[in-house]
């Protein structure tokens, strides 16, 4: 049995959201626009394993600090190249010991408030004027830890400590990301955005292309937009590839590479892109010559923070003359439709007599990702 409350959204709705594909209905309004149901993913979504960015932002000796939405995550590596999370509270008085998104090479972390000190391993080193309290155990005020696993190349922690295993979370999905060696990857551009709308509003956007012939002519020009096919494997993910056009070597304006194909890929790899959403924040698009991701951060029901980055076999980043342009503002473009789009489901989910609709038969990448979340919101 499962100790994870129902969501606080209308029973019947949630069964209609996960029946079998064809005769199911997309979510309730509600799950879209709720502060309620924003606070509930919060404590049972946004707590278990989900991803925090790239472990290259943290080199050996160094800090960083995310914001997860409502908390924050102090990072820190030591100089042997150990990875520790804690939570970013100092264990005075709670000040955070760096503002989220703020990194640092400081030997020590030094709380701004009152000057607590801690090593990286989240000991106590000293605290101003305590030397003569008696009782004082500097053995018991050490950072509160959180459970953290890097897997190629990205961070990701468990705020919980109970999630599942972290090999069963991502399943079946590590033998589709090993052959890009993302770990080894060079991130070359990050671009961040805020959109106005709910955060699986994004992930089902994402999930499917029966929109694409309407709003991305420059996709469609080297992707057929009903091309490919979603997969539906063990682990917390879903997602779904997508054919090059014949002659196209990658996503970008002309179907161009301005890199080089990475080393291990398959005539498939090749020849295709693979979608998939790591629920329930990480979006990973993996070209044949390059690895765009999404990191999402729910700020409201409302608005989403999103950071999108495009990384490249290292020697392709360093080659002079190399420029990351070609698949960037192909993004950056087909990103803007899609955020455009978004925020306008958002506003029209906010009509008072909205209903959630069907799902087309091209939308089961859709389906997958509506009937893992209501089970989820059922509390199963
Ligand atoms: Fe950090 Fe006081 S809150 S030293």
């Amino acid at each position: 049995m499962s100790s994870i409350p129902p969501a606080p959204l209308d029973a019947a709705q949630l069964a209609l959201a996960a029946a079998p594909f064809g005769s199911s209905r997309m979510l309730p309004r509600a799950a879209y626009l709720s502060d309620d149901v924003l606070a509930w993913e919060r404590e049972h979504l946004f707590s278990g394993w989900m991803c925090l960015g790239r472990s290259a932002e943290i080199k050996p000796g160094g800090l960083r600090a995310e914001s997860v939405g409502d908390y924050g995550v102090l990072l820190t590596r030591d100089p042997e190249g150990e990875l520790r999370a804690f939570e970013n509270a100092c264990r005075h008085r709670g000040h955070e010991l760096l503002p989220c998104g703020g990194s640092s090479d400081a030997k020590a972390i030094v709380c701004p408030y009152h000057a607590w000190s801690y090593r990286h391993d989240g000991s106590l080193i000293g605290a101003p004027h305590f030397k003569e309290v008696e009782k004082f155990d500097k053995s018991t005020l050490g950072l509160k830890s959180v459970r953290v696993q890097e897997w190629h190349g990205w961070v990701f922690v468990d705020r919980t400590g109970a999630a599942e295993d972290f090999t069963s979370y991502i399943g079946e999905l590590e033998g589709i990301v090993a052959p890009y060696d993302a770990g080894t990857l060079v991130t070359a551009e990050t671009h961040t955005y805020e959109v106005a709308a709910n955060w699986k509003v994004i992930v089902e956007n994402y999930q499917e292309c029966y929109h694409c012939s309407m709003i991305h002519p420059e996709l469609c020009r080297v992707s057929p937009p009903t091309s490919g096919e979603n997969v539906e494997l063990p682990g917390n993910w879903v997602g779904g590839w997508m054919d090059l056009r014949q002659g196209a070597e990658t996503m970008s304006l002309d179907g161009r590479s301005g890199g080089v194909a990475m080393a291990r890929l398959d005539e498939h790899e090749l020849s295709t892109v693979m979608y998939v959403a790591v629920l329930p924040n990480l979006l990973i698009s993996l070209h044949p010559d390059y690895v765009m991701t999404h990191q999402l951060v729910p700020l409201s029901p409302g608005t989403t923070r999103i950071t999108c980055s495009w990384a490249f076999p290292a020697d392709v980043a360093a080659a002079e003359g190399f420029s990351p342009a070609y698949a960037v503002d192909f993004w950056d473009l087909t990103n803007r439709q899609d955020w455009s789009a978004c925020e306008s489901v958002q506003r029209g989910m906010a009509a008072p007599h909205y209903e959630a609709g069907p799902l087309a038969p091209d939308e089961d990448g859709v389906y997958h990702f509506v009937s893992k979340m209501a089970r989820a919101y059922q509390g199963s």
